[in-house]
């Protein structure tokens, strides 16, 4: 990139990248600068593949053993994080360039320590499209996971129930998803050293993976259901047409996260398990308003079950 002195800036950012890339201010230390050009600062570009790789060292610098197996811990399931053994926890805000999210009942840190035996990375708060960040931002953490060698990620998260066999409480194994959101992760100019331009999307859920799910279900005696989550925009919820017109088009879930970071997992060759806590029931389906502390409170009520669901499966990952 050309700066304002006509050289190249001495900084990671030394390619200049399309859309997707965002500018930071770097503020040129002054015996570089000319005497005409001290108090001026230059504007250069810093890739999001030189981002994530600015996170994934500052989270390798941060010692211990390095996770193999990702999990994202969707609202109410942020203590996850407080039961992995010999752990490192870094508050989001400690790694460069990590978004901060801003939804009460996200802690915000990311946690890396041990449960049977393997090195997991538990996110304790995610970013999502409604809180205004592009889906690229929204697909920060996932990609750094991808980078420090995570190979496979469980997405958890909070969902309305559209399928009218569901109870309030229940748990979902995703079987696919439906995305909704208007747009896509991908969108941009394709970084090959993540990912194809298009990438395939026909086994998103892995079946290995839910099938271990399922396993582990059994073993922990905790009920699970399966089906197919949509992803919206939010974060209004849902009218009642808009939960009919979801049902018609055969989804069993709605919710607001999940599927950004899913593309971007299979983009960057992952496996994904994704699992949905049915908080409530989706607009329409009861003849009450939604509330968003009754979706925090039935995540908070089910998450012993649910945590004891996501050791079961870590045991046999
Ligand atoms: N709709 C969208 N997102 C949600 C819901 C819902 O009903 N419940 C929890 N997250």
């Amino acid at each position: 990139m050309e700066t304002a002195e006509g050289r190249q800036p001495r900084v990671a950012a030394s390619a200049v990248l399309g859309p997707s890339a965002l500018s930071a201010i770097v503020f040129t230390p002054r015996a570089r600068l000319p005497p005409s050009r001290v108090g001026q600062h230059l504007v250069v570009a810093i890739n999001m593949f030189d981002r994530v790789e600015e996170a994934a060292a500052a989270v390798r610098a941060r010692g211990g053993a390095l996770p193999q197996i990702a999990i994202v811990l969707g609202s109410g399931l942020g203590d996850f994080a407080d039961t992995l053994l010999d752990s490192v926890a870094t508050p989001y805000e400690q790694l460069p360039h990590w978004p901060a999210s801003k939804v009460i009942g996200h802690a915000g840190r990311l946690v890396v320590g041990s449960v049977a035996g393997r090195r997991i990375a538990a996110l304790a708060g995610r970013v999502h499209f409604y809180e205004g960040h592009t889906l690229d931002t929204v697909v920060f953490a996932t990609r750094v996971m991808a980078r420090l060698g995570v190979k496979q990620v469980i997405l958890t998260n909070a969902a309305g129930g559209i399928n009218t066999g569901f109870a309030q409480g229940a748990l979902m194994i995703i079987d696919d998803h439906i995305n909704l959101l208007g747009s896509n992760p991908l969108v941009g100019t394709n970084d090959e050293r993540f990912g194809p331009r298009f990438p395939d999307m026909s086994e998103v859920y892995s079946r290995r993976l839910r099938a271990i799910a399922d396993e582990a279900a059994r073993a922990k005696g905790v009920a699970v259901s399966h089906g197919v989550y949509v992803a919206v925009h939010g974060p209004s919820y849902e009218t009642p047409a808009e939960i009919r017109a979801f049902r018609t088009i055969g989804a069993d879930a709605v919710g607001m996260s999940t599927v950004p970071e899913a593309i971007a997992a299979r983009h960057m060759g992952l496996e994904v398990l994704g699992i949905s806590c049915i908080t409530n029931m989706a607009a329409g389906v009861l003849p009450q308003p939604l509330d968003h502390n009754e979706v925090m409170e039935t995540a908070r009520r089910v998450r012993g079950s649910f945590i004891s669901l996501l050791e079961g499966i870590i045991e046999k990952l």
